[in-house]
C-alpha cells in the first residue's frame, strides 16, 4: 500500500540527522509496531509518512505512485496520523467531530453522530462526551475524540502516535478495540503502524515489531 524509500529529515538549525535514510513499506493486513527510547525519531517518522512534515530526500509511495502536491489532501484522507498531543479547535467535541466535513476532501461524505455517538460508547464515553468543550478534555479524552474523527471517515492506514499514553489501563484496552472493529471493517484492506512504549501492548496490536534507534529506524 504504501512505501518509503529511504526517507530522511535534518535538523538545518542543529545539523543533525533525525531520521536516517528509512526504508519501509506496508501491505494491506500488516499490523506494524514501533518501539524505541523517547526522542529516537518515531513521531518525525510517522508524520513524515503522513507528509505533515518536510523530509530533506527520499520518496514515498502510494500504491506504487509518487504522490502529486495536489494529491497530498486525499493522501491524508487514507493515511490517517493520530497525533501524540492532538490538536484541538474551539467548540466542543462535536464541532471538531463535524471538522473534517468541511474540507473540500470530504465533500463526499456527510456527518453522521449516531455514528460518532457509538465509536464513543465503545471508547467508554457517554453521549454527552460530544458537548464538552474541547478545551476541557483530559490528555486521555483528547486522544479519544481524535480519534473517532479519524475513525468515522475510514482511513485505509492509521498511523498511531502512542494514541492510549494519557489513558488509564482499562481506556487503553478499549481504544485497542475500537482499532480492532476498524481493522475488522476493512475485509484485510486496511493497516496500521503502531508507537508504543508498553511491550505488553505492542504485542497485543502488532505482528511486525520494528525499532527506532537514535533516528535509525530497524
Ligand atoms: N521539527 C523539528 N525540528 C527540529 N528537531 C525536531 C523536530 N521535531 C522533532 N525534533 C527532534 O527530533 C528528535 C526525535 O523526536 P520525536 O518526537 O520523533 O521522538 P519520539 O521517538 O517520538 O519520542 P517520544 O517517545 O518521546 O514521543 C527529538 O530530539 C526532537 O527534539
Ligand atoms: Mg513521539
Amino acid at each position: 500500500m504504501l512505501r518509503a524509500i529511504a526517507l530522511t529529515r535534518r535538523d538545518p538549525v542543529r545539523d543533525i540527522t533525525l531520521l536516517h535514510p528509512a526504508s519501509f513499506g506496508i501491505a494491506a493486513g500488516d499490523r506494524v509496531v514501533i518501539t524505541g527510547p523517547s526522542g529516537s525519531g518515531k513521531s518525525v517518522f510517522l508524520r513524515a509518512l503522513a507528509l505533515l512534515d518536510p523530509v530533506d530526500d527520499g520518496t514515498i509511495q502510494w500504491r506504487g505512485q509518487p504522490i502529486a502536491r495536489g494529491a497530498i489532501p486525499s493522501y491524508r484522507r487514507r493515511v490517517a496520523y493520530i497525533a501524540q498531543r492532538p490538536a484541538m479547535l474551539d467548540g466542543s467535541v462535536e464541532d471538531n467531530l463535524r471538522y473534517p466535513f468541511s474540507l473540500k476532501v470530504y465533500r463526499d461524505v456527510r456527518f453522521d453522530r449516531a455514528r460518532v455517538v457509538e465509536l464513543a460508547n465503545r471508547a467508554g464515553r457517554e453521549a454527552g462526551f460530544l458537548d464538552k468543550r474541547a478545551s476541557d478534555l483530559s490528555g486521555g479524552e483528547a486522544q479519544i475524540a481524535a480519534l473517532i474523527r479519524v475513525l468515522q471517515v475510514d482511513p485505509d492506514i492509521l498511523l498511531l502516535d502512542e494514541p492510549t499514553a494519557s489513558l488509564d489501563p482499562a481506556s487503553a484496552l478499549e481504544i485497542e478495540a475500537l482499532v480492532d472493529a476498524w481493522f475488522a471493517g476493512g475485509r484485510g484492506e486496511r493497516a496500521s503502524i503502531w508507537v508504543s512504549h508498553d511491550p505488553a501492548q505492542a504485542q497485543r496490536v502488532g505482528e511486525r515489531q520494528l525499532v527506532m534507534t537514535a533516528g535509525v529506524l530497524a
